[in-house]
C-alpha cells in the first residue's frame, strides 16, 4: 500500500505523518466498507487492527494532523440513520430563570438557607452573558479531543464529533497540564452578521432560510455532511464542566482561566462580581450594551463562584442550585386577533388559544399565543377582531397581554366559552374553584386520547422515534391505535398502512423499528408517560426511585386507594409528592372513568417491560435503598442538605416515622419522632454518626 510505512511514528516528519494519515484513512475506510456494507472483508481482523493502531499511535504523535475523516473517529461504517447516540457521563442539564431582582433574592436566600450562610457572608459570583446557541458536551481524555455531543435529552445526546472538528475555535488538544479525563461544556452560537449573511447565501440558492442564529447554529451543527459544517460560520465559547478525574479549579472563575489556557474562547464580558448584590447593576450595564454585540443574548447567567459550594449544593430537578438564568424583559408586539381556538389536553382540560395575524417578536415570527383560560379572556376583555399586546419572554409560549380598546372594531361581542367539548361533544364542566374547564368525554374523547397517546410517545416520556403528533392522529383516526399498548402491536397491521396512498416501507419500518427499541422502558418515564396529571417528570422519578419496581409501584397504586391505609401515608410522606398529589394519582386509578386504567397498563406491560431503578450514584453506600426520617435540628449542616446528600447516595427521605423506617437522625431537641423510632424499635442515630454514614468529613 503506498504512503504506509514502517518507521517508528516518533522517526517520521510532519509531511510524512500527514502522508501516511491519509493514505490510512482511505484504507481504513475501504476495509470498512467491505466489511460492514458489503459483508467481503479482504483482510483478517488482525491485520485490520493493525492498521487503526498505527493510525492511533501517528495521532498520538501529531495531534494537530488528526483528519476530518480519522478512522479513530468512526466506529465500523456510519450508522443507518441520523448520528450515533452519545451518553453523557455527567447529565447536561438547564437553568432556572429570573425575571427580575426580586426572583434573585429568593434564589440568593434559598442557597444560604441551604448553606447555613448568614446574611453578612458575601457570596462571589461570576455574570456570564447568555447566548442561545446550541449546547455541547466535549471529552477530552488526556488532553486529546475525543468527542463531542449535543445535549439531546440531557442524558444523552448525538455524537457530532466530526462536526465539531470543523470549528477553528475547537482546541483539538488542551495546550496546557490538563486531567486525565475532562468533559467541557458550552455554546456552539453563530454572529448576527454571520447569520444573516448565511440565510441571505440560502435564499439566493433558492433553500429555506433560518428562523434565527439558534436554530442556524444546531441545524448547521447536525448536518449530515460535515463538509457544509465546515461552510457555516459556527464559533464557540466554553462555560461549564462535567465529569472530570481531578480538581482543576477552586473556583468558577479559576476554571475560566484555565479554559482560556487551555485555548478555548470564553465569553470577554463574562465578570467575577464579589457579591451577589452586584448582579442588577451588571444586569443593567449588559442590557445596555445588548444591541451593539456582535451575537444574540437573552440574558446573564449568574454562578456561585465557590465550587465547594457549587458541588454541595447540587441540583434539583434539571437545574443547579448554585446558578440561575436572569433573562432580559419580554418582547412585546401588536397584531390583530383572528379566532380562539379550543385546544384540548390530555387530562381534558380546554384550553384557549389566539389565532393571529404573523407578528414578528423577538425575532421570531409567531402566530399563536396562549389566554390560559375562560377567566383570563373576560377579565381582559379580549373579542375576536380586537388589535391585541402579545408578549414573549425567553423560550416561553407568547402570552396576550391585553388589548388595545381604541382599535376595537363596531360590533365585536364578548366571547363565549364554550361549555361542551369541542372535540367529542362531552359536557365541559369547571369544578367549584377551579379555573380550569374540563370535557368530562374521557376516554371516548378523540382529543384526549390523541393527547394521552401523544404524550406517551413523546421525546420525554418513552421517546418513540417518528411516532410524532401527526403520526398518533392518523394511526388513531384508523382505529388502529387507542391505548400505549396498542402502540407495540402496530406492526400486525403492516400491510394495511402499506395500503395507503404514500406510505413506502421505509417510512413505515422506521417508525416500527423505533417502538421496537422502546420495549424495555426505565419506570419513571413509563410512569411519567401514563399521562396522570401533576406526575410531571420529577414526580415520576421521585415515584420510581420510591417504588424501584414495576410491580412495587402496582401493588402501592391499588393498596393506596384505601384512605388511612399504610400504603396510603407512605405515599403521601415521600417528599416531593405530599398528599394532594397523592389523592391525584390514586384517583387517576380510582375514578370510574378511568377504571380501564389498570387494565390498559397490564396489557401494555403485557407488551413491554419497565426497568427497575438502580440506587444512583453511590449505591454502595451504606444509605442505598434506605428511608431516612431526619428530627429535630441539625447543627452542621441545613436540612435541604442533609435530605439532598441523603437522596444522591440512593436513600429515601420521608416525614414520618413508621415500621418501614430504617434510620431516624436524631438532631437538637427531637420530639415525638424519636420517641416513635424508639418504640417502634427503629434504628436512631446521631448528627455524627449521620455525618460518617454520608460520608461528610467529622465535624
Ligand atoms: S451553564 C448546569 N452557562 O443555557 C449549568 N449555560 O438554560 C448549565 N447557556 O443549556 C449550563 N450560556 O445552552 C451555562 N454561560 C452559560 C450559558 C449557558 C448559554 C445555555 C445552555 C444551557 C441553557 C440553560
Amino acid at each position: 500500500m503506498s504512503g504506509l510505512r514502517a518507521i517508528a511514528p516518533d522517526a517520521l516528519t510532519e509531511a510524512e505523518a500527514a502522508e501516511e494519515l491519509a493514505a490510512l484513512a482511505a484504507e481504513i475506510a475501504r476495509h470498512d466498507a467491505l466489511y460492514h456494507q458489503q459483508d467481503r472483508p479482504a483482510i483478517s481482523d488482525a491485520a485490520y487492527d493493525l492498521l487503526k493502531r498505527r493510525n492511533d499511535a501517528i495521532e498520538a504523535r501529531f495531534p494537530a494532523l488528526v483528519r476530518l475523516d480519522s478512522p479513530a473517529r468512526r466506529v465500523g461504517a456510519a450508522p443507518a440513520r441520523g448520528f450515533a447516540k452519545a451518553r453523557h457521563r455527567r447529565p447536561m442539564l438547564s437553568l432556572d430563570n429570573a425575571f427580575d431582582a426580586a426572583d434573585i433574592a429568593g434564589f440568593v436566600s434559598r442557597i444560604r438557607n441551604f448553606l447555613g450562610l448568614p446574611e453578612t457572608e458575601r457570596l462571589a459570583v461570576v455574570a456570564e452573558p447568555k447566548i442561545d446557541g446550541a449546547s455541547i458536551n466535549l471529552t477530552y481524555e488526556q488532553g486529546r479531543f475525543v468527542r463531542g455531543a449535543t445535549r439531546g435529552d440531557g442524558a444523552e445526546g448525538e455524537d457530532v464529533t466530526t462536526n465539531l472538528l470543523t470549528l477553528a475555535d475547537l482546541p483539538r488538544t488542551l495546550q496546557s497540564p490538563a486531567p486525565a479525563l475532562i468533559e467541557i461544556r458550552g455554546e456552539v452560537y453563530m454572529e448576527r452578521g454571520e447569520f444573516l449573511a448565511l440565510n441571505a447565501g440560502l435564499e439566493a440558492e433558492g433553500e429555506e432560510p433560518f428562523m434565527n442564529p439558534r436554530n442556524a447554529a444546531a441545524g448547521s451543527l447536525r448536518q449530515k455532511d460535515a463538509a457544509v459544517t465546515a461552510t457555516r460560520p459556527l464559533r464557540l465559547f466554553a462555560y461549564a464542566m462535567g465529569e472530570v478525574s481531578e480538581k482543576v479549579a477552586d473556583t468558577h472563575h479559576g476554571f475560566l482561566d484555565r479554559l482560556l489556557a487551555w485555548g478555548f474562547h470564553v465569553n470577554p464580558r463574562s465578570t467575577l462580581l464579589d457579591d451577589w448584590s452586584a448582579a442588577a447593576s451588571f444586569q443593567d450595564g449588559i442590557g445596555a450594551e445588548r444591541a451593539s454585540l456582535p451575537y444574540d443574548i437573552d440574558g446573564v447567567v449568574y454562578k456561585l463562584d465557590r465550587l465547594d459550594w457549587q458541588e454541595r449544593l447540587g441540583f434539583v430537578g434539571r437545574a443547579p442550585r448554585w446558578a440561575i438564568a436572569w433573562k432580559f424583559p419580554a418582547e412585546q408586539a401588536t397584531t390583530v386577533l383572528r379566532d380562539i381556538e379550543i385546544q384540548i389536553g390530555r387530562t381534558g382540560a380546554l384550553t384557549p388559544r389566539a389565532v393571529m395575524d404573523p407578528v414578528t417578536v423577538g425575532g421570531v415570527v409567531v402566530r399563536h399565543a396562549t389566554l390560559h383560560n375562560a377567566d383570563e379572556i373576560a377579565r381582559k376583555d379580549i373579542r375576536i377582531g380586537d388589535t391585541v399586546i402579545i408578549q414573549r419572554a425567553g423560550d416561553v409560549i407568547p402570552q396576550v397581554l391585553g388589548v388595545v380598546l381604541e382599535k376595537r372594531p363596531a360590533g365585536a361581542v364578548p366571547y363565549v366559552f364554550p361549555d361542551r367539548c369541542p372535540a367529542c361533544g362531552s359536557h365541559a364542566v369547571r369544578p367549584e374553584g377551579e379555573v380550569v374547564r374540563r370535557c368530562t368525554g374521557g376516554l371516548i374523547c378523540p382529543a384526549q386520547v390523541v393527547e394521552r397517546l401523544r404524550h406517551f410517545a413523546s421525546r420525554g416520556a418513552v421517546d418513540i422515534e417518528g411516532l410524532g403528533e401527526e403520526n398518533v392522529i392518523l394511526f388513531h383516526e384508523a382505529g388502529l391505535i387507542r391505548s400505549p399498548a396498542d402502540i407495540f402491536r402496530l406492526k400486525e397491521h403492516r400491510a394495511t398502512i402499506l395500503g395507503w396512498k404514500g406510505w413506502k416501507a421505509r417510512k413505515l419500518d422506521n417508525i416500527l423499528d423505533g417502538i421496537e427499541a422502546r420495549r424495555r422502558i426505565p419506570l419513571d418515564r413509563l410512569i411519567f408517560g401514563l399521562g396522570i396529571r401533576r406526575i410531571g417528570e420529577a414526580n415520576a422519578k421521585l415515584l420510581a426511585r420510591h417504588y424501584g419496581s414495576y410491580a412495587a409501584w402496582r401493588e402501592a397504586m391499588i393498596a393506596a386507594r384505601i384512605i388511612g391505609s399504610e400504603a396510603r401515608e407512605a405515599l403521601g410522606s415521600i417528599i416531593g409528592i405530599g398528599p394532594a398529589i397523592a389523592d391525584e394519582l390514586v384517583e387517576f386509578f380510582a375514578e370510574p372513568r378511568n377504571l380501564d386504567a389498570l387494565d390498559a397498563l397490564d396489557a401494555l406491560m403485557a407488551e413491554v417491560t419497565a426497568e427497575d431503578v438502580a440506587a444512583p450514584e453511590g449505591s454502595d453506600s451504606a444509605l442505598a435503598g434506605k428511608t431516612i426520617v431526619f428530627t429535630g435540628t441539625l447543627e452542621t449542616m441545613t436540612r435541604p442538605e442533609a435530605k439532598a446528600r441523603a437522596e444522591a447516595l440512593g436513600a429515601k427521605v420521608t416525614d414520618s416515622v413508621s415500621k418501614k423506617t430504617d434510620i431516624v437522625v436524631v438532631g437538637a431537641d427531637a420530639g415525638s419522632k424519636a420517641d416513635k423510632a424508639t418504640a417502634l424499635g427503629v434504628r436512631t442515630v446521631t448528627e455524627a454518626e449521620w455525618r460518617a454514614l454520608a460520608g461528610f468529613a467529622p465535624s
